[in-house]
């Protein structure tokens, strides 16, 4: 089946059921993720606890996350657990190009004969390249679509939804659209459209379910859910304990700083870091900027986020009252314009600003670019001088997109092994109950939560105290737990 061409040339090789931008670098990728698979406890034991049963035999499995090393060895576990599995990025700048050669070559295959698993991503993608390579994702053999989905944000989700509903309605797919990505995804939507009219009815006949990683497509699953408009049923990877408290906090805690030393080398201490948002992303970022001698000043609009920042000695203010006293912005908040365009052309010249959020529109880059006679210098991939009329400038980082993931590595291995654990648990519910469940919105029990916690804790040399009978009748709790009730909050 093929498509119309796209109008931007693409730079990936297309050899073979995969797009990367260059095998050759499988060989590292393979080092690397072997590196990784050391770091990643939680998926180890999950291959050899299931991979003998192969519980994900028959399950058709589209991946839309991050291609990265840590994602690689979720794959190959979901490989492992008998799934067929096809993957894209759910980020434009966010692919190891490394880690997706090592993926499609596979551990057995030669550049020859590449012999893993059908990925389509590679570092630096074009808008239109996001969503032509997100479809490939979602096309199996013989025109059939995803059993199940890994999604991180809603992309695929959304993909599927609004392909469906532009197959009774062909009339949205001309509506204006509100951003340059959804003008690029109504794009594609058209082209498939064309070439295939039925294409998401019969994917969604065979689609029974997606787990999301994080906290914004929740978001969107739930406002789904709310409107009658979801599809299947959805597990929220995201709010489990040892997802949200785990890689938000402590993740972010270790790869905001490695984003913004890797793109400008700025030396933190001493400088005045401005944390926007004080949910889970925020409090890491504002610890690990505080840890390293900055001073931090958050903003929040919920007054118990704000409360909390205060009680950890933070300074709560507006964005607008350190605009020429800040030397490093950050977002993390999930919302649109929490720095609007307005306020970048107030900054201290030579303010680095940057993203650890959702998607390019936390910070208000599309209208930052709207400013008559503002002027990008490139410095190197991801990093970017704006310099506006009066000579003055800003230092934006992976254009507002993903600075973790567009300037380093994104999180370190040990930490996204509790984060894929709990995507692995979600699929293997999923699959398991894929002729009962009805659409909905839910996250996994705590009894699998507090498990994976458990699978990490070897790796630390942790020593975990056991009730005894007596302690746990008087606690009422049973002695293998689990331990906290679901309203905890952690
Ligand atoms: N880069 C990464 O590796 C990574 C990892 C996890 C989550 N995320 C993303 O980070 C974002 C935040 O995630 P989270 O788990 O911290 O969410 P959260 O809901 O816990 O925190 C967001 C906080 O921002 C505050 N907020 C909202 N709008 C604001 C505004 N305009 N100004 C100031 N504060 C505002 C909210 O009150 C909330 O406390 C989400 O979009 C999530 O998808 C990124």
């Amino acid at each position: 089946m093929s498509l119309d061409p796209l109008p931007h040339q693409s730079p990936a090789t297309t050899d073979g059921d995969f797009r990367v931008k260059d095998l050759s670098l499988a060989d590292w990728g393979r080092s690397e993720i072997e590196l990784a698979e050391r770091e990643m406890p939680g998926l180890m034991a999950l291959r050899e606890i299931h991979g003998g049963a192969k519980p994900l035999a028959g399950a058709r499995i589209t991946g839309s996350l991050h291609m990265t090393l840590q994602t690689a060895v979720l794959i190959e576990t979901l490989v492992e657990l008998g799934a067929q599995v096809r993957w894209s990025s759910c980020n434009i700048f966010s692919t190891q190009d490394h880690a997706a050669a090592a993926i499609a070559m596979g551990k057995t295959g030669s550049p020859g004969q590449p012999r893993g698993v059908p990925v389509f991503a590679w570092k630096a993608e074009t808008l239109d390249e996001y969503w032509e390579l997100l479809d490939l994702s979602l096309r199996f053999s013989g025109g059939r679509g995803p059993n199940l989905i890994v999604d991180d944000g809603g992309d695929a989700t959304l993909m599927i939804h609004l392909g469906l509903k532009a197959e009774a309605d062909p009339a949205m797919l001309d509506q204006t659209a509100e951003s340059e990505d959804e003008t690029a995804l109504l794009r594609r939507l058209k082209m498939i459209r064309a070439e295939d009219p039925k294409r998401w009815f019969r994917t969604v006949t065979q689609w029974y379910g997606v787990s999301e990683e994080t906290t914004t497509g929740v978001h969107r699953l739930h406002k789904m859910a709310k409107e009658g408009s979801l599809l299947v049923p959805a597990i929220n990877v995201n709010d489990s304990v040892t997802k949200s408290k785990f890689d938000n906090l402590y993740g972010c805690r270790e790869s905001l700083l490695d984003g913004i030393k890797r793109a400008t080398g700025v030396m933190v201490a001493g400088k005045i870091a401005v944390v926007c948002g004080f949910g889970d992303v925020g409090k890491g970022c504002a610890q690990s900027l505080r840890g390293m001698g900055a001073r931090v000043i958050v903003t929040e609009i919920d007054p118990i986020c704000a409360l909390q920042a205060a009680m950890e000695g933070y300074q709560v203010a507006k964005v607008e009252d350190f605009l020429d006293q800040g030397d490093i912005f950050i977002t993390a908040t999930g919302c649109v314009d929490a720095i609007s365009a307005r306020q970048l052309s107030l900054m201290k010249s030579g303010a680095i600003v940057c993203n650890i959020g959702h998607f390019d529109h936390e910070i208000d880059i599309a209208g930052l670019k709207r400013i008559p006679g503002i002027r990008r210098v490139n410095v190197k991939p991801q990093v970017d001088r704006w310099v506006f009329p009066d000579g003055r400038e800003i230092i934006l980082l992976a254009e507002g997109r993903l600075v973790n993931l567009g300037c380093a590595q994104g999180h370190p291995s040990f930490v996204m092994s509790a984060s894929f654990t709990n995507q692995v648990l979600a699929q293997l519910a999923l699959w398991a109950e894929r002729t009962k469940a009805s659409p909905g919105v839910r996250v996994l029990p705590r009894r699998l939560d507090e498990e994976v916690a458990r699978l990490h804790l070897d790796k630390l040399g942790v020593r975990l105290t056991t009730l005894d009978a007596r302690q746990a009748d008087y606690l009422g709790l049973d002695a293998d737990g689990p331990f906290k009730s679901d309203s905890y909050r952690y």
